[in-house]
């Protein structure tokens, strides 16, 4: 990734403060300037490098056919490094130097949460590809989604579970992630409301690798299935150990299962485990399937649902731009938030009142080795 740091004298600061100059960096004002942040390394380093592929591959696109407004559209990437904390400080970073008109990113809801209220501040919109929190957006009328939420979700597998009888469920949450907290705590309201009981209550934090403790309390209460709300790499580690400690109980999780690590760490631990998506590559529509074909050509892997919504989120961006005609902050606000049945990858995209989506589920599982898909699950 290019980085370009100006290294300014303090001289020539104290000189640009005195002639009034705002910045010293020159914005090129014949492209038009769009900042993303991603998680490019660290523990959830496959979201971002796949969001941030379906963001490249639609800013290479409408590039090619001749940009927006006249313009080319520049990209400036930043890698938060999987870190709460850091994902502020780029964006900020990116909205002071780079003057960008619009903000992408970020895929994990709590990087988001913190993104959110800079560029709402800042009078930036920002577009989360993939942050299925109710809390994100509502940091003000600056910040959209263009993904499904938790309640959604959490119903989702919710429903799933008791339409297979399984009616005993544990729950493992992620402590240090407001997505897996929030996750869990829809996902609970609606199965005890439903006839399910919570058989045990377990936590962590990201970065654990010992899940023993937690596993032999939640066999103790022989759950029919153990909800795994949090991201990949934990899951795959707990799927692992409950099969080594005997628990063969199917595990259930969201979105956040979704990176080729899944079933490169879990391996077999994971046969049988079900998880809820945006979308699965193996839709036969016709502009899935286009999709799917363009980017393994590129990336010579198929797409996850980070990819998609990654180049969906680009080219609703792209979208507005055209409509406002303007990079201007309200108008370009305006236009997003007028967002309605945009043909997306994900599914057909109408922005609501609370700057979110509403869009169906899949809900896939992993058998021999491989993620497919089940069933699809309307709003
Ligand atoms: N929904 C997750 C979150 O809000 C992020 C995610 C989206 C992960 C899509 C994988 C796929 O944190």
């Amino acid at each position: 990734m290019k980085r370009r740091h100006f290294v300014i004298p303090t001289a020539a600061l104290t000189l640009a403060a005195a002639f009034g100059l705002s910045s010293c960096k020159k914005t090129d004002d014949s492209v038009i300037n769009i900042g993303e942040v991603a998680a490019l390394t660290g523990g959830t380093a496959t979201f971002g490098q796949s969001s941030h592929n379906g963001t490249q591959m639609a800013v290479d696109e409408i590039n090619a056919a001749g940009g927006l407004l006249g313009k080319q559209i520049k990209l400036h990437t930043e890698d938060d490094q999987s870190k709460q904390g850091e994902a502020g400080i780029v964006a900020k970073k990116l909205i002071s130097r780079s003057k960008i008109s619009a903000l992408l990113g970020e895929v994990a809801s709590g990087r988001s949460l913190e993104m959110a209220p800079i560029a709402q501040a800042a009078g930036v919109p920002m577009i989360s590809p993939a942050s299925t929190n109710p809390k994100v957006t509502e940091a003000g009328d600056y910040v959209f989604r263009v993904c499904f939420i938790d309640p959604f979700q959490g119903t989702v597998m919710s429903k799933f579970a008791l339409s297979k009888g399984w009616k005993k469920v544990a729950i493992l949450t992620d402590s240090k992630q407001d997505y897996s907290v929030g996750l869990t705590e829809f996902f609970k309201k609606h199965f005890a409301a439903n006839g399910g009981t919570i058989v045990g209550e377990q936590s962590y934090g990201s970065g654990d690798k010992d899940f023993k403790a937690q596993l032999t309390a939640i066999k103790g209460g022989a759950p029919d299935a153990i909800f795994a709300s949090g991201y990949y790499n934990e899951v795959a580690l707990i799927a692992v150990q409950a099969r080594e400690l005997g628990v063969s109980a199917p595990l259930l999780g969201g979105d956040g299962w979704d990176s080729p690590s899944l079933i490169e760490v879990g391996g077999d631990a994971m046969e049988g485990c079900y998880f809820s998506n945006h979308f699965s590559n193996e839709d036969q529509a016709p502009a899935i399937q286009d999709f799917v074909k363009k980017y393994e050509a590129k990336h010579g892997a198929k797409p996850d649902a980070m990819a998609a919504l990654g180049y969906d989120s680009a080219k609703i961006l792209f979208d507005a731009i055209k409509r406002a005609n303007s990079v201007d902050g309200p108008a370009l606000r305006d236009a997003i938030a007028a967002t309605k049945e945009y043909e997306g990858i994900t599914g057909k995209i109408t922005l609501d009142s609370q700057r979110n989506a509403t869009k169906p589920a899949v809900i896939l599982t992993i058998k021999d080795g491989k993620v497919v898909y089940t069933e699809t699950i309307a709003p």
